[in-house]
């Protein structure tokens, strides 16, 4: 294998904090695990924009779209209401996704004991839960066309948007999504809004259609939208994986990441599918956003961001050893009640800084041990 590249955009808000911390941890792996990555680093969002009058530049795409992953912060904030509409389009997370054709994004969320002091539900509620939620990336109301705010004859003014999915599109997201059912419990509940849209017509038989194509060994049901905010909620730890569209995803991903008590703990990684060296883009980003109520203040969790890095060593850099390792280590720094404001629960709250600082600590702890076992998602 060549050197492996890796791309980090730290981007807006609390982005460069917790981005920092994840890149502790690489140098980490860098200095005491042999990993030898090139690594690369772009302004990206509203910085760029002050200077140059776009989000993302194309030679920063460029780099992306020549890494094997790319590590990403957050982007928005309330200064992006200077950022006209079709710049904010241009530039935004969303068309990264497009552009790299990371097509799946899958979103775990864990039922962690060693939260239960912070987590708003009672611990059997969360107890086993571990769900691993693939939202479509790539399509459906997010990026369907006609779209935009017009003015009619009458003087009103209507906001237009388009929900279309291809049976492509959903075929090769439940593709995605199957097989990593297959590399966990074995069952995939697919979500949509069959009943009423006609795109969840065509979801739900696509899904059905490609569960017959050689994923039989994989138990499948479905279930409406609505209907799975509440189960989400009731027995989370019902779920294996789940699949679902741009926006439902978007929606239930925030929900189950309440099973970890905040945002700030949620990874994700958005994939695309391998070429034919098995090579595929990916791009790794906590779920939490910007957070400009707390950017720059040295308070924000970095731990989505290190658990996002640790699924890029799972999906992009075969190193699913080093991934669990760092798994293993977020949970023993959780037990041991070293919490950010978000997670703090009965304890004392710790910064930004002093959470890389925990991890560290354990992953150094954890370096000959041999029972770091992964809490969370399958390998691809
Ligand atoms: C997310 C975010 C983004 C999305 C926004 C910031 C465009 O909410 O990653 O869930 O909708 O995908
Ligand atoms: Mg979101």
């Amino acid at each position: 294998m060549t050197r492996p590249k890796l791309v980090v955009l730290p981007g807006d808000g609390v982005g460069p904090e917790v981005t920092g911390e994840a890149c502790r941890v690489l140098d980490w792996l860098r200095a005491e695990r042999g990993f030898d990555c090139e690594v690369r680093e772009h302004a990206y969002g509203f910085s760029v924009f002050r200077e140059h009058g776009r989000l993302l530049l194309d030679e920063v795409l460029a780099d992306a779209l020549a890494a094997d992953a790319v590590l990403f912060g957050a982007m928005g904030g309330p200064e992006y209401d200077d950022v006209p509409t079709p710049v904010r389009r241009a530039g935004s997370v969303l068309r990264l996704r497009m552009e790299l054709g990371t097509f799946a994004n899958l979103r775990p969320a864990v039922g962690f004991p060693e939260l239960a002091d912070a987590v708003p539900f009672k611990e059997s509620v969360i107890a086993g839960a571990d769900i691993l939620l693939v939202r479509e990336a790539n399509g459906g109301i997010y990026f369907g066309e006609p779209r935009g705010i017009e003015t009619m004859d009458d003087g009103g003014r209507r906001g237009v948007n388009t929900l279309v999915y291809g049976s492509h599109e959903i075929a090769r997201v439940a593709r995605m999504a199957f097989s990593l059912a297959r590399q966990r419990k074995g069952r995939l509940c697919s979500v949509d809004k069959s009943n009423v849209l006609e795109s969840g017509a065509l979801w739900r038989q696509v899904v059905t259609e490609t569960h017959a194509q050689g994923f039989e060994d994989v138990e499948l049901s479905h279930m409406l939208v609505d209907n799975c905010a509440m189960q989400l909620i009731r027995d989370p730890a019902q779920f294996d994986v789940i699949v679902t569209t741009n926006m439902f995803g978007d929606i239930l991903s925030d929900g189950a990441a309440a099973i970890m008590g905040s945002l700030g703990m949620a990874p994700s990684a958005s994939l695309g599918e391998p070429d034919g060296d098995g090579r595929r883009h990916a791009l790794y980003e906590p779920v939490h956003g910007s957070a400009p109520d707390i950017a720059g203040r040295g308070i924000a969790n970095p731990l989505g961001a290190i658990w996002s890095l640790a699924l890029a060593l799972r999906h992009s850099f075969d190193r699913a050893g080093d991934a669990a390792r760092i798994e293993r280590a977020i949970r023993n720094v959780l037990g041991r009640g070293v919490r950010t404001a978000d997670i703090a629960g009965d304890h004392q709250p710790v910064g930004t800084r002093e959470m890389g600082d925990a991890v560290l600590a354990e992953l150094a702890a954890l370096n000959d041990a041999s029972d770091a076992a992964s809490p969370a998602t399958a390998q691809l």
